[in-house]
């Protein structure tokens, strides 16, 4: 099966120029400049021509940070990996890497089966995994060094989440030191949850319970702290460090100082803290608690230091850390108390364009939108080249993008399993056109034209962004 895509400009980490792509079986054959002899040549031989005159044709995005079926907060986040990577790839991201949990006193190979055992035959969208290690112990360490060699290269340590899956500092620095041998990439989730439970409970005493309490209750001054001190544990354990979803200016600030030493501290922001802030979370009634997340979102004033941040790559990564769970009975559990409302926003299907509006506004380049959605979570991941570049032998992971369109993001749209959108009525220039994933194409404008279980599993080598 041949695929050429034509007249369309090829958008890279690297820059945009009209090239033709052609396309054969799963992989990307070839590109020739747009209408050149060679290009021509190629639409004999054709068996489907896209034609994507006025439009990007981009890598198809890859989201480094999702959580399907997720069980939290007494709970399970409302997407599946049907639903989930459907709406992936309706957002043009063809990847995801979600997380396997580490029961307590469980084995991370368990973990590791159990949600291989959820995805398989599923997915609209190629996947892989990381794993979080909530145990951290001789035979937890000794599996790392197994799932490094079958392909599940980083693992997720939480400094919050005191008593669920938060892990000490000893421990963190053991999970570092192990990756220091085995070449894995430890991420972690920084903020000091000690203290956090401390402010929560006092909060609760006074009898603040309405959503906006979770913002408060976290302060951005303890995600610094928290940054910080796993960037000191990496540095002495000799290991790189991934900082997910980073959420503030201090936070960043940690992380660009230990960047400009040379040290390896790899970050990720979230499009929730680049679109949305704590006059979401104060919204009336309870509908904050639309918008719980954690860390939780920020005062304005945060979001320019973060673009600021992609622009100059202390940020290399945007994922969405989509974690749904709808208002109607998910969000509802914390109802007169916020520490029951589960956390986690909805976000995977809107991830591509919100970046996109980056672009627009003249924050970020239109080839940093393509490198921070995909190129670069590819190379952190391990994926290049098979993801994230649109390069002969790569995936044929392609979105055709039109920069032309407009539209508006609404929840009675959206392909995600829940109920709300974040971004109810926002305005949108850009959509997704049509998405290849491994040559087959599973978006055609509104219309789902891939098939479940067409989304393979896709081992990862390790780090391939380290100085
Ligand atoms: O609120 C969030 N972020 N939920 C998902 C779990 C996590 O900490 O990433
Ligand atoms: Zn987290
Ligand atoms: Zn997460």
């Amino acid at each position: 099966m041949r695929t050429l895509i034509k007249n369309g400009t090829v958008v890279s980490a690297e820059g945009a120029s009209a090239l033709d792509v052609l396309v054969d079986d799963e992989r990307v054959l070839a590109l020739a400049a747009g209408g050149s002899e060679l290009a021509r040549s190629w639409q004999t031989g054709a068996d489907r021509v896209l034609d994507a005159s006025s439009k990007y044709v981009i890598p198809g995005g890859v989201d480094a940070h999702t959580h399907m079926e997720m069980p939290f907060g007494g709970t399970t986040a409302a997407d599946t990996f049907e639903t989930g990577s459907r709406a992936a790839a309706f957002g043009g991201t063809t990847t995801i890497i979600d997380f396997a949990i580490q029961a307590r006193g469980g084995s991370l190979c368990a973990a590791l089966d159990s949600w291989q055992a959820k995805a398989a035959g599923k997915c609209a969208v190629d996947y892989g995994f990381h794993v979080i290690v909530s145990d951290v112990n001789d035979s937890s360490l000794k599996e790392m060094d197994v799932l490094v060699g079958q392909g599940v290269t980083s693992f997720k340590l939480f400094m919050a989440y005191p008593g669920v899956f938060y892990a000490s500092d000893r421990e963190i620095f053991e999970a570092m030191d192990r990756a220091a041998g085995n070449g894995a990439l430890v991420m972690v989730h920084a903020e000091n949850g000690i203290a956090i439970d401390a402010i929560v409970a006092a909060a609760l005493a006074k009898g603040q319970t309405d959503p906006i309490f979770h913002g408060l209750t976290r302060p951005a001054e303890l995600e610094g702290e928290a940054v910080h001190r796993a960037i000191v544990l990496a540095q002495v354990a000799k290991s790189p460090v991934y900082i997910v979803h980073v959420s503030s200016a201090e936070a960043l600030a940690a992380v660009a100082e230990a960047r400009r030493r040379g040290q390896n501290v790899l970050a990720e922001t979230c499009p929730q803290y680049l679109f949305l802030s704590e006059e979401d979370l104060a919204r009336p009634g309870f509908e904050g608690a639309k918008f719980v997340c954690t860390p939780p979102l920020r005062p304005r004033i945060h979001q320019a230091a973060l673009w600021q941040g992609l622009r100059i790559d202390d940020l290399s990564v945007v994922a969405t850390d989509h974690c749904p769970f709808s208002y109607a009975g998910q969000k509802e559990l914390g109802l007169g108390d916020f520490t029951k409302i589960p956390n986690g926003l909805p976000s995977l299907e809107n991830r591509m364009e919100l970046i996109y509006q980056g672009v627009v506004a003249g924050e970020i380049s239109l080839s940093r939108w393509v490198e921070v959605t995909s190129t670069n979570p590819a190379k952190v991941f391990g994926l290049d080249p098979q993801k994230g570049t649109i390069t002969p032998g790569s995936d044929a992971d392609i979105v055709i993008y039109d920069p032309h369109a407009t539209g508006t993001i609404s929840a009675s749209t959206h392909h995600m399993a829940v109920d709300y959108s974040c971004y109810e009525g926002k305005s949108i220039i850009g959509r997704v056109d049509a998405v290849l994933s491994r040559g087959r194409q599973v978006v055609d404008g509104d219309t789902y034209t891939g098939e479940r279980g067409h989304g393979r599993f896709v081992p990862r080598q390790i780090c391939q962004c380290l100085r």
